[in-house]
């Protein structure tokens, strides 16, 4: 997830681009660039790092350009670099562009644009964009950016501009979000509204497959086929400090409803279009690598275990391979028994945290080969380890742990899906039926977010005035339940533990008494006999019971006093959906609570000491 950024009027650009890149910085901040035409050149500047850095080489040569755009950087593609930050340029250097989303096609364009001559300098997938430009050019901006849209798949919000045509800048939207925000004798475009709320609150946001063609005076909006469209302008009335959070309360809040997106944007370029085959081609580990592993571990902190805890299950169930699962605080000390046949997975979000990061190096010492899960590019675990899946969640600012856990969730499953795929124990139906569910994910979560967030509120200013709150499940909505459990306490104080359903009786029964509140997560069919027999047995004690359940189960509802229906997908997927109410249940506990939801007390975004 990068922030982009655009202005063309009677001011200088660089101030505007630079002060929306400061709103942007949110959304990614591994280098920046900016872009000016003055005097008929496209002067460019970009730096790794910090958005200070750019400011600090940018110079008088940008002071006079009133046309630019800007870009802050979240890397996917190619390390924070100078090189690889935007905006990037042609052969010529007269077409720059800025790119936030991913390419999914641009390997064989890269080749073909080669193939012709085209000098690459950067590992992006970005750069293919202004080349492609560069090749269709007929004096005509906006027909060749039209032609080019057409040639990419994946996501992408665009903005193009060429020092031959000063007047104009082109945007395209597809996937990623872009806004264009209307002034007086200027006109401006960004990723998002806070980056451009300052200078106007008259707003249109370009929906899939737009075009918007901006000049100083006009903004006009086509398909990307060129078809007229007729814009619809909103009134923007957020206070600035809404606008940072994209309007929301929180960025807890702003990253639970950027999970759609997030979830999209990790299976980009991942499965193939008929969906019967997961790709990995940048996780680089061998195929025989995969045929041969006897062992994986996979080793986590947190809501990092957690989502390894349902890695677990599925590459035991997909691949056949026996995992191993440990918090990476306790992993060293047990003395693991670890081998070159085992592969190493360590899961991290911020891929600093200091135990995971121990824990991996023990690992590598005994002999293990590493794969690293993570949402960091160029991170410590990132860096250190052999090979590496990148959750694209963009980053996460919110301490509580959302997007980074559903994305761990996509990405664990394509490598459980890979794996079985390269060692033969998937079979092929199998493996089309769960890719196919996969594809629907993002569209699932994005409805449960929309039809559940205003009953979850009301259930949660009743759990708000709990001191004990419990979750259970069976398997993998155990699994679940660890992870609703740490989102509920560790930012509304409120005690909460999770249990395997089947272990209440063994002792935690005793705890449950008139009215204790308890999250009965029930997604997995052939366990839902055993999961109700469970909930009976709290509810015999008047506990208050919330029920989790996928639509067409006509049971669990008669055993809750609520039950939140899931849209069905496959159950070995149900953990990304069921996870979503309990989420929102946390969140909306922890404001009820009056807690301060985006730093808890006591607790760190990326805790870097062991
Ligand atoms: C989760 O909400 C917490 N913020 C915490 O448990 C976190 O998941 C853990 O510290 C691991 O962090 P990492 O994913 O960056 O390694």
């Amino acid at each position: 997830m990068c922030g982009i950024v655009g202005y063309i009027g009677h001011k200088p650009a660089l101030p505007i681009l630079i002060e929306g890149l400061k709103k942007l910085e949110y959304r990614g901040y591994d280098s920046a660039g900016v872009a000016v035409i003055q005097s008929g050149t496209a002067r460019v500047e970009k730096s790794q790092g910090r958005l200070a850095n750019l400011e600090g080489k940018v110079n008088g040569d940008f002071s006079d350009g009133v046309i630019g755009i800007g870009h802050t950087r979240w890397a996917t593609h190619g390390r924070p670099s100078d090189t690889n930050s935007h905006p990037h340029s042609d052969c010529t250097g007269k077409f720059v562009v800025i790119h936030n989303g991913i390419i999914e096609n641009y390997v064989q364009l890269k080749e073909v644009l080669q193939q012709h001559g085209h000098v690459f300098k950067s590992q992006t997938d970005t750069e293919v964009i202004p080349h492609l430009v560069e090749s269709y050019y007929k004096g005509d901006l906006v027909d060749a950016v039209r032609h080019v849209a057409k040639m990419l798949r994946g996501a992408y919000a665009l903005a193009v501009m060429c020092q031959d045509e000063p007047d104009k800048i082109v945007a395209v939207k597809e996937a990623s979000p872009l806004v264009i925000g209307l002034g007086e004798g200027e006109n401006f475009l960004a990723s998002d509204i806070p980056a451009i709320l300052k200078h106007t609150r008259r707003v249109i946001a370009l929906e899939e497959g737009q075009m918007a063609v901006l000049t100083r005076d006009s903004v006009t909006l086509t398909t990307v086929d060129g078809e007229p469209l007729t814009p619809k302008i909103i009134d923007v009335n957020w206070d600035p400090g809404q606008a940072e959070r994209g309007g929301y309360a929180h960025f807890m809040l702003k990253e639970i409803h950027e999970q759609p997106q997030a979830i999209r944007d990790t299976l980009i370029g991942r499965i193939s279009d008929d969906n019967t085959q997961v790709i990995l081609p940048e996780m680089g580990l061998p195929a025989e690598k995969a045929r041969t592993l006897r062992k994986l571990a996979i080793v986590a902190c947190g809501t990092a275990s957690h989502a390894g805890f349902v890695g677990r299950y599925l590459i035991e169930k997909l691949a056949g391979i026996p995992v191993e699962w440990d918090i990476a605080s306790e992993y060293r000390y047990r003395d693991p028994m670890v081998d070159s046949d085992t592969l190493f997975v360590a899961i991290s979000q911020s891929g600093e945290t200091a135990d995971t990061l121990a824990a991996m190096r023990e690992a590598k010492r005994k002999g293990a080969k590493v794969l690293a899960i993570t949402n960091v590019v160029g991170s410590s675990i990132a860096r250190e380890a052999d090979w590496v899946l990148y959750t694209w969640a963009g980053p996460e600012i919110a301490v509580a742990s959302t997007k980074a856990y559903t994305t761990q969730l996509i990405t664990v499953t394509l490598l459980a899906l890979w794996l079985g795929q390269q060692n033969g124990r998937l079979a092929a139906t199998d493996a089309k039926e769960i890719i196919t569910s996969l594809r629907d994910l993002y569209t699932q979560a994005a409805y449960v977010l929309e039809h559940m967030e205003e009953p979850i509120k009301e259930v949660a200013a009743q759990i708000a005035r709990k001191e004990d709150v419990f979750f259970i499940g069976r398997n993998l909505d155990y699994a679940v339940a660890l992870e609703g459990q740490l989102k509920l306490k560790e930012i509304s104080y409120i005690h909460a533990e999770a249990y395997a359903a089947g272990e209440l009786k063994h002792g935690t029964l005793a705890l449950i008494t008139r009215g204790v509140p308890v999250i009965a997560l029930n997604t997995q069919p052939e366990l839902a006999e055993k999961t109700i027999s469970n909930i009976q047995e709290v509810r015999a004690r008047d506990a208050y019971v919330i029920g989790i359940a996928v639509e067409g189960d006509d049971h669990t509802k008669h055993h809750c006093d609520e039950v939140f229906y899931l849209p069905r997908c496959h159950k070995l997927l149900a953990p990304v959906l069921a996870v979503l109410p309990l989420q929102m249940l946390a969140y909306y506990a922890a404001t009820a609570r009056g807690a301060d939801v985006d730093k808890p007390r006591n607790l760190a975004k990326s805790v870097t000491v062991e």
